[in-house]
């Protein structure tokens, strides 16, 4: 099974069926904070409907399409990063992600995402990493940011979240400008 250590504190770990009470446990207790910006919060009802999700996506990473991971912090589940599916025809990948409330403010998430760009620029030879935000999600913005990402452009109505459709943000990191690589 795929676990990655990220440092002391931090470990990620290929999403598995027995993470599902866990992650479940984080989704639901966490409905306000999650639901705002990730459409799929809502629909996911019961322990059953993260299976689902879980199932989909080793079918993903056994496609070689890209992987979701859950994230762990001091050995407690944190939240989840994952890739969206590669397109071949310009060697682009797409991240996205969330955290447990409680563990917002700690860095996790911009050293988890440092850890898949490495993997999407080294392992998966890709040229372009791409992250979508709500234009009013700054949390999330912070991010790519953070790590030097361009910001490139804005979709208009790019996203429909449950109070409507949002304009989204489209940051994008070069193969040839990542810095933060092994
Ligand atoms: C988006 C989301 C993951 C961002 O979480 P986050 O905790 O702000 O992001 P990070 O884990 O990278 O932490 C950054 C914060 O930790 C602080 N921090 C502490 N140590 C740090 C370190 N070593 N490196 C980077 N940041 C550090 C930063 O200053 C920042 O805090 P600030 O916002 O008060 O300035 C989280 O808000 C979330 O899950 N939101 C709901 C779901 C969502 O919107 N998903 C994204 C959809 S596009």
């Amino acid at each position: 099974m795929f676990k990655h250590i990220v440092d002391n504190d931090i470990e990620l770990r290929l999403v598995d069926i027995h993470h599902a009470g866990e992650m479940f446990k984080s989704i639901d207790s966490n409905r306000e904070h999650l639901g705002k910006y990730l459409p799929w919060v809502d629909s996911t009802e019961t322990v059953e409907d993260t299976i689902s999700f879980i199932k989909n996506s080793k079918k993903k990473y056994a496609a070689n399409d890209g992987f979701d991971a859950s994230i762990w912090y001091k050995g407690e589940f944190a939240g989840v990063i994952g890739f969206h599916g590669i397109n071949p025809s310009i060697k682009e990948i797409s991240i996205g992600y969330w955290l447990d409330e409680n563990y917002v403010g700690k860095g996790i998430m911009t050293k988890a995402c440092i850890e898949f760009i490495n993997y999407a620029f080294t392992i998966y030879n890709l040229n372009r990493v791409v992250i979508r935000c709500a234009e009013d999600n700054l949390k999330s913005r912070a991010i790519p940011e953070r790590l030097g990402f361009t910001k490139e452009g804005i979709i208009r109505d790019g996203e429909l979240l449950k109070d409507g459709y949002v304009n989204c943000v489209i940051y994008g990191m070069l193969r040839k400008e990542w810095n933060r690589g092994y």
